[in-house]
């Protein structure tokens, strides 16, 4: 299967070709939630190159789960906002999709307005400096999977072609389905059926929200790294699930898909923790096996080159996601097409002013970027 061949959607959507844009925060949005007109420029270089699906920085859809300041989804005020995100997304014609999200635990307190963090149980992450959550109550998950429609729904309004769910890297959705995070006995709890429930219901949610002729896609960690963590066969069960909800992809997220690498909740790059439970097959194979054609995969985690890409798409993806090659590269994808790879740039400049001026990148991204060492490669 070629990567520069086309693929139709279950909507009906048409995408020009197997690359697409990772979901990538810039840190960078004004503080009401509005896209700066830095990270639309970000978007919009990187876009131009001939992207088939562009896929926006993880969007809030409620104030009180804000990870990071990034655009917001969660009233009709922020369709104007969306809307240019979707036109940046577009630059060269592909598919823009808008990725919501909420933090859950891992919401930073500084951006709540100094709120409680609210999470499905009362446990603390493993990140360094974590504040213990509080469990939310029934009619807060329910709002929670309300926002989650809302948001989808001001996409639509906004003129994007479809939607992701983050389900993956220890958000909100990815908290609920982890026996780490999730210690609840009702419906939303207790059994690997139930931890699923949240997951389920804003993947309905949404796909109700959008209506059947836009993408509905869903974002999950296919195995958690962390001792007591879910594994692939949860995961698997999982995707069995979503796909029944006709959705369009499932994008798979690791670090390193040739290494099978999942995002660590503590993200230190410099210290990773030992995976304690290490599948010995491709997740991304045993996930498309479980998929079965009823909806595309998408892959992603160290795609550098268009060998990389290939070998993701043998392993059973439809589409890959390709993230830290273009940011420090922003026409990465253009010297993949010209067969020019040896003159992709690997790493970022050591200085940071000329990270923020030659490659488009707005400076509190920089400074997002450079905070933790070992994430990016640097010259
Ligand atoms: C700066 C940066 C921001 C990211 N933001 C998001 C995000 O908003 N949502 C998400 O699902 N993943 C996010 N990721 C993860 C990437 O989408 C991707 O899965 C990861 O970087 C591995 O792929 P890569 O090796 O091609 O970068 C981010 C990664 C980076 C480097």
């Amino acid at each position: 299967m070629a990567v520069w061949s086309p693929l139709r959607f279950n909507c009906g959507r048409e995408v020009a070709n197997r690359f697409a844009i990772a979901p990538l925060t810039t840190n960078a949005s004004n503080d009401d939630g509005t896209a700066s007109e830095g990270e639309l420029e970000f978007f919009r270089r990187r876009a131009a190159n001939g992207f088939g699906v562009s896929i926006s920085s993880a969007v809030y859809v409620e104030e009180g789960g804000r990870s990071w300041r990034g655009v917001g989804a969660t009233h009709d005020g922020h369709v104007p906002s969306l809307t240019r995100l979707a036109e940046a997304l577009r630059a060269s014609q592909g598919l823009a999709i808008l990725q919501i999200y909420d933090g859950g635990r891992i919401a930073r307190p500084e951006l709540i307005d100094g709120q409680r963090l609210r999470a499905p149980s009362a446990v603390a992450s493993l990140r360094p400096g974590a504040q213990t959550p509080r469990a939310m109550d029934e009619d807060e998950i329910q709002s929670l999977i309300a926002s989650f429609g809302k948001a989808a729904s001001l996409a639509r309004a906004a003129g994007f072609d479809g939607v992701e769910v983050h389900g993956a890297n220890h958000y909100a959705v990815h908290q609920f389905f982890s026996p780490r995070a999730n210690h609840r006995t009702d419906h939303w709890g207790g059994t690997l059926e139930k931890r699923m429930n949240f997951a389920l219901a804003v993947a309905q949610a949404v796909r109700d929200a959008v209506g059947p002729k836009m993408i509905a896609g869903f974002r999950v960690t296919p195995f958690e790294a962390e001792a007591d963590g879910y594994t692939l066969d949860d995961a698997k069960q999982l995707c069995n699930e979503l796909a029944k909800l006709k959705l369009d992809y499932i994008s798979i997220s690791l670090d390193d898909c040739r290494l099978s690498r999942p995002t660590s909740e503590t993200r230190d790059y410099k210290n990773p923790i030992v995976q304690t439970h290490v599948p010995t097959v491709s997740p991304i194979s045993e996930i498309a096996r479980v998929i079965a054609g009823r909806c595309a995969v998408m892959a992603s985690g160290g795609i550098r080159t268009r060998a990389d890409a290939e070998g993701a798409i043998k392993l059973g993806a439809d589409l890959v996601a390709v993230g830290r090659a273009i940011v420090v590269d922003p026409e990465w994808l253009t010297k993949v097409r010209d067969n020019r790879e040896a003159s992709i740039v690997p790493g970022l400049p050591k200085d940071e002013v000329e990270i923020a001026e030659t490659l488009s990148i707005p400076p509190r991204m920089v400074e997002y970027l450079l905070s933790r060492p070992g994430w990016i490669p640097r010259l």
